[in-house]
């Protein structure tokens, strides 16, 4: 899996936008009140943060240590939280779920593996839900002025194995033909402001900007990003409105499962 978010964390926390209160409710009314919810890909709490005051218990799971720090550090009082080391390929080592969701985690995973796994292990009534931005940043007002920073730095080569942009597959086109085919889609607005210092910081929160990527380039690189920042707007405030897309997948219908996460063996007549 590698070092992808080497030293992103803290940028993570402070700078990359939430998913506002009104999707975090969507996916909390799919799960129900009573539920234990597994957030894979956890990162610093994004996700299990706000749902947990909607649910029974969240099980916060990320392979990056500085992730799970960062989320036990903003999420201090919250009781309802479990973090957790651990990945997509070491689902069977958690504790029991109902339901998973995943915020833009999906496309580092194998994701039909995933959801071969998840049929085994979730409940009947078990949701997959994602969540993520609709536009992959492309809509960011500085975006084509960060791009032209990372092509100075040649970083803009990056792409996660599994994304679309990889693969020529949506997350919806994945689970179409999974055991959790039954979908819909909502989408969401929430309306974001950032100055410069949280523009400049967000660039670090990326994978293929990551301070472990950039290593000792992280001041040249941000110095750049300043200059062209400013070039862009000397003002140094810009307003965005954030599109939040909530994929709720179910099974067609109901199968002979167990209500205990793992599958029945099938019945003799
Ligand atoms: C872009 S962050 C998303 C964080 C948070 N869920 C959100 O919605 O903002 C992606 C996270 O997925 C984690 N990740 C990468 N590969 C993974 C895998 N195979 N299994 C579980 N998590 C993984 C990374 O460590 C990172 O924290």
């Amino acid at each position: 899996m590698g070092d992808l978010f080497g030293g992103t964390a803290p940028y993570y926390a402070k700078y990359r936008a939430d998913y506002g209160e009104a999707a975090i409710e969507h996916l909390a009314r799919a799960f129900g009140q009573d539920s234990g919810v597994l957030d894979l890909g956890c990162g610093p709490g994004t996700v299990a943060i706000p749902l947990a005051r909607r649910v029974r218990e969240v099980l916060a799971v990320d392979p990056d240590e500085g992730m799970l720090a960062e989320g036990r550090r903003l999420a201090s009082g919250v009781r309802n939280v479990r973090w957790l080391s651990g990945d997509s390929m070491k689902l069977r080592e958690l504790p029991a779920f109902d339901h998973i969701v995943m915020g833009r985690s999906f496309h580092w995973m194998d994701r039909r593996a995933v959801l071969a796994e998840l049929d085994d292990l979730l409940p009947p009534h078990g949701v997959v839900a994602i969540i993520g931005p609709t536009r992959d940043g492309e809509d960011l007002p500085w975006e084509p002025a960060m791009r032209r920073v990372r092509d100075e730095f040649d970083v803009n080569t990056f792409t996660a194995t599994n994304s679309y942009q990889a693969t020529g597959e949506h997350h919806h086109d994945v689970l179409a033909v999974s055991p959790f085919s039954s979908m819909d889609l909502a989408v969401y607005e929430h309306r974001l402001t950032y100055d410069l210092g949280a523009v400049v910081g967000l660039q670090l929160s990326y994978s293929y900007t990551a301070p472990a990527r950039l290593g000792d380039r992280v001041a040249a690189f941000t110095e750049a990003a300043r200059k062209e920042l400013v070039a862009l707007n000397p003002e140094g405030r810009w307003e965005h409105t954030a599109e939040t897309e909530v994929l709720i997948a179910r099974r067609p219908r109901a199968v002979d499962k167990s209500g205990q996460g793992r599958r029945l063996s099938p019945r003799s007549p």
